[in-house]
């Protein structure tokens, strides 16, 4: 059986990781597994969302698979955390909205992936951390970087050097996650807001993705040109002179991608 599950219905991709054995550890299998469905993902227009979850109870993913930690030399643990913070830019530019929906442990490698999701939702039973320090590491796939824009810097660190994990609530309170609900209402959930942003016209979807996350990367003043030029292609766009004119003719759009 394959590492990662996929169930594509109504325009939602749900990819679920399938290792329960070992809590949803990433191996390079899985990361290899996540690397093509994304990337088939990006280009399919059959998918218009990307729900990402994990298998069992207990765990969306509880990090990196430990055990090919051992005894990996400085050029081998580079190489490794530079292929998969690789595969979760991939996700990250996606060109489409992914939702984490986590439904147990994210730690290390598990809570990455999480972030480098557009949205998250946890399971009131969920726990989210980097405990890699307790590995004598420090995150590797992207975890000092989306963490702190994500929560701030002082957080961010706190969380980062104690290695505690914390509560679905606390990550909710500190904006890690979006929204916490019942185990049961998690896939509902997760499905419900990635249809709601189908319905939106998918060239806005994906050009407001763009001007967040790179503007974070850039100077205020070019962030805004930036904000600027993509308000400029959606204005190129059929589809925002059809939200316009549904607007003036008070009845609902119907977008296109065009
Ligand atoms: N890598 C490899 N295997 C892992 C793993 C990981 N990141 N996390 C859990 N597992 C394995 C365990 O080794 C165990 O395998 P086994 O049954 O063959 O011994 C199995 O998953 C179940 O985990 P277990 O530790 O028995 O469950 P638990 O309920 O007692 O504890 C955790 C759950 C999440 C607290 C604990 O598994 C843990 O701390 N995992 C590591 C988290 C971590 O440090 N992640 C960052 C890695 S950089």
């Amino acid at each position: 059986m394959s590492v990662v599950l996929r169930d594509l219905s109504d325009r939602i991709l749900l990819l679920t990781i399938h290792r329960p054995e070992k809590l949803n550890a990433l191996n390079a299998e899985v990361v290899e597994a996540l690397r093509g469905e994304f990337h088939a993902a990006k280009s399919d227009p059959a998918v218009g969302a990307v729900v990402l979850t994990g298998s069992g109870a207990k765990a969306f993913v509880a990090g990196a698979d430990i055990a090919g930690f051992a005894g990996m030399g400085a050029a081998v643990a580079r190489d490794f955390a530079r292929r998969g913070q690789a595969v979760l830019d991939l996700l990250e530019g996606l060109g489409k909205p992914s939702i984490a929906a986590i439904n147990g442990f994210a730690l290390g490698g598990g809570l990455e992936l999480a972030m480098a999701c557009t949205l998250r939702i946890a399971s009131k039973t969920a726990r989210v951390g980097q405990p890699e320090v307790n590995l004598a590491l420090i995150p590797g796939y992207g975890g000092t970087q989306r963490l702190t824009r994500l929560v701030g810097k002082g957080r961010a660190l706190e969380m980062i050097l104690t290695g505690d994990p914390v509560t679905a609530e606390e990550a909710h309170r500190i904006g890690l996650v979006n929204r916490v609900v019942e185990p049961e209402e998690l896939l509902p959930a997760a499905r419900a807001l990635a249809e709601k942003i189908c319905t939106k016209a998918p060239l806005a979807v994906k050009y407001a993705i763009d001007a967040v996350n790179h503007g974070l990367e850039l100077p205020l003043s070019e962030a805004l040109r930036l904000e600027a030029d993509l308000f400029g292609l959606c204005a190129a766009t059929s589809d925002m002179q059809e939200g316009v004119a549904a607007f003036l003719e008070k009845r609902s759009a119907s977008f296109r991608g065009e």
